[in-house]
């Protein structure tokens, strides 16, 4: 029975929090329409699927109107009459009109922005939020965020070579919690650095984190986040994580990471990763080591007892996380639809990290907007851990939709990890 036959799909340039275009994409069925805005990477790993741009001059080549017309020339048409509540119906139609393995002919932006429209049809044919369309009846987990409040790497001015230096409130028993403790360390933080590094440190890089001018060296941005948790009186309610992004100081020709002036190889590293675990309350780090050393990554999940993210390794791709699974490489996916294409595509990447064991964080990009399809598939998923940067609307917005979902549900909510992963 088709409930909610799509019967249009437009497509509009917009713009992200960068001030670079984007597309927003309506699918209109009689039961309900859905919107969804598609986001942007900037430290992007090299297996994503492919984002297609119009070049030329205008916008510096980075317009999507050819994005728009492909949503309105091609897709619209292949997509009309499809049941919008078919997820997997509508996916696979993409998939097959696309017929390329990562969306070098529609665009990996142009089956996000259709994919996700169409699961937010769905919901609304259904008159369901959209968590709850995602999770079923008993969606109700809410996730513990990690706050980027350090910036560094590809996101931010300074000299950092790590991407995000992350506090993550693992005694906080909600989102509400988590996220008024990590605003009072914000506030401190900022404090910290306007007097001891001058008011520029505390300009912020994409994802909403300082920017500490002069310090390039991981383990003092950790220091200084330390600091501003002491002083809020929080001590062991924080622990630390980072996204390394490890790929963007990697040289493949000499197989070498240039991080704190040395040239360190991939064992030189790991043995950084030991020492720096060992010093502080670290419990996750992402992306420790080029995007393609699974071999590297597996060591160093053997050795070291802290969850280990893949991102750029993972794409979000069933195909690349099997292979860390068979290698024993990473604990946990970092989740980002856009890197695979479509919902269905990410949410069998999510399924099968958690049937092997594998947690799953579900993440921002560094571009995007105030849409809030993020947090809903956050609590959607179960997923129980979030990334979302700090400050900024497009980041804040997700943790107002968060503090939203958490009221709705009241007391059958329950946050953060399963068990005591990450405590
Ligand atoms: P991106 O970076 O969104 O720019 O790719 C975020 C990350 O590496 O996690
Ligand atoms: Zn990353």
């Amino acid at each position: 029975m088709t409930t909610a036959p799509i019967e249009a799909v437009a497509a509009r340039e917009i713009l992200d929090n960068r001030l670079e275009p984007t597309l927003r994409v309506t699918v209109e069925t009689p039961a309900g329409t859905g919107r969804a805005d598609v986001p942007c990477g900037r430290s992007r790993g090299a297996h994503e699927a492919h984002e297609r741009r119009d070049g030329g001059d205008r916008y510096r080549g980075r317009g999507v109107r050819e994005a728009v017309a492909a949503v309105e020339g091609e897709v619209a048409p292949a997509l009309a009459g499809h049941d919008a509540t078919d997820q997997r119906g509508v996916d696979a139609a993409l998939r097959a009109l696309d017929g390329t393995r990562r969306y070098e002919r529609l665009g990996g932006n142009v089956v996000t922005g259709v994919s996700l429209a169409t699961l937010r049809a769905g919901a609304a044919a259904t008159e369901l939020p959209l968590y709850r369309y995602v999770g079923g009846a008993d969606a109700g987990v809410l996730p513990l965020p990690f706050f980027d409040l350090i910036e560094g790497g590809e996101l931010a001015g300074g000299d950092l070579p790590f991407q995000e230096h992350q506090v993550v409130p693992v005694g906080a028993d909600s989102v509400a919690e988590a996220v008024r403790w990590t605003a009072e360390v914000y506030y401190e933080l900022g404090d910290i650095l306007r007097d001891e590094y001058g008011e520029a440190s505390c300009n912020v890089g994409d994802e909403g984190g300082y920017n500490p001018i002069g310090v390039d060296d991981p383990r003092e941005a950790f220091d200084l986040e330390l600091r501003a948790i002491e002083a809020c009186g929080y001590g062991d309610e924080f622990a630390l994580a980072a996204d390394v992004a490890a790929t963007h100081f990697y040289d493949s020709e000499t197989e070498t990471y240039a991080l704190l002036g040395e040239s360190m190889t991939r064992e030189d590293l790991a043995d950084f990763y030991a020492d720096l675990v060992d010093a502080y309350p670290i419990v996750s780090l992402e992306d420790p080591l080029d995007q393609d050393d699974f071999t590297g990554v597996a060591d160093l999940t053997d050795r070291l007892d802290v969850q280990i993210v893949g991102d750029d390794l993972f794409t979000t791709t069933p195909r690349r996380l099997e292979e860390g699974i068979d290698r024993g490489a990473a604990t946990a996916l970092l989740w980002k639809v856009n890197q695979v294409g479509t919902v269905t595509e990410a949410t069998e990447a999510a399924r099968l990290a958690t049937r092997n064991g594998y947690a799953v964080q579900v993440s921002e990009r560094s571009g995007q907007t105030p849409d809030t399809w993020l947090a809903d598939l956050a609590v959607g998923l179960a997923a129980g851990q979030i990334k979302t940067g700090v400050t900024r609307g497009e980041r804040t917005e997700q943790y107002n939709r968060l503090l939203e979902i958490e009221a709705e549900l009241g007391d059958s909510a329950t946050f953060g990890p399963p068990g005591d992963a990450l405590r």
